[in-house]
């Protein structure tokens, strides 16, 4: 057993990492950490979702169209009035799945967000009102920031939400799981607007929709790895 002070530690020291180096991870310690992220509780041990695993041709076939979605989306989005004419014939670059998460955050989500994202690119040198920097820098989510592995996680739509939660506690046993091996992760909701790249390289079983992707690898020592998000006081969500 680990004490509480190895624990609270080991906890706080995980963070979401952005540039990964190109070492392969083992398809061994691949499963090693789905077996033991399935140790998490689950609603009547349904475990209502499936993981694709994307590696070499595979992932970097998903890649490139991603890219290829993402260079047209954000020509439109950084461009005069022919280019957003160019997206909306042409369509390549329009989400075709959870375009909910396109959408503007509300109230204190969206000061949350913004403080995050004002924060990482302020880091990078990417100056507000910079919009073509950031879209380079949202590109990588595109190429899984360089990692080796992406995971796409599906829910079953029959369970609502729950699956998402299932599915979650799942990924965060996965996360900790890579932690613990020196693994670095990022989830990415960026690449649920695409489903249909993904769908198009695995066999998925009918009723399951994408929910997020997880990019799976080596840390390098780039100095994003180093940006450390805010953490909220008990009493921002704590209810009395
Ligand atoms: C479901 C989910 C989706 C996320 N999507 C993205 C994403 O698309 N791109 C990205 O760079 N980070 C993404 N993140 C990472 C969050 O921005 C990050 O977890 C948060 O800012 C806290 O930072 P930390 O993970 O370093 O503690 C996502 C996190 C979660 C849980």
């Amino acid at each position: 057993m680990i004490t509480k002070e190895q624990w609270v530690e080991f906890a706080a020291s995980r963070r979401s990492t952005r540039d990964f180096t190109n070492k392969p991870v083992d398809n061994a310690i691949i499963d090693e950490l789905i077996t033991d992220a399935l140790t998490a509780p689950s609603w009547s041990n349904t475990r209502p979702f499936v993981v694709a695993v994307a590696t070499g041709e595979k992932r970097d076939r998903i890649a490139a169209e991603f890219l290829r979605r993402w260079d047209a989306l954000s020509a439109a989005r950084t461009g005069g009035p022919l280019a957003k004419l160019k997206l909306l014939i042409t369509r390549v670059g329009l989400p075709t799945s959870n375009r909910m998460i396109t959408r503007p955050y509300q109230g204190v989500f969206k000061t949350r967000s913004q403080k995050v994202g004002r924060e990482l690119y302020s880091m990078l040198g990417v100056e507000r009102g910079d919009a073509k920097g950031r879209d380079a820098q949202w590109r990588k989510n595109y190429d899984f920031f360089g990692a080796p592995v992406e995971l796409f996680i599906f829910t079953h739509k029959s369970i609502g939400k729950y699956a998402a939660s299932d599915a979650s506690l799942f990924m965060q046993n996965l996360i900790l799981g890579a932690h613990a091996r020196g693994l670095g992760t990022c989830a990415q909701g960026a690449v649920a607007i695409w489903e249909d790249a993904v769908k198009a390289e695995f066999d998925v079983p009918a009723g399951y929709q994408l929910l997020y992707g997880v990019a799976l690898g080596y840390p390098s020592d780039a100095k994003v790895n180093t940006f450390k998000a805010e953490r909220l006081p008990v009493s921002d969500i704590k209810l009395s």
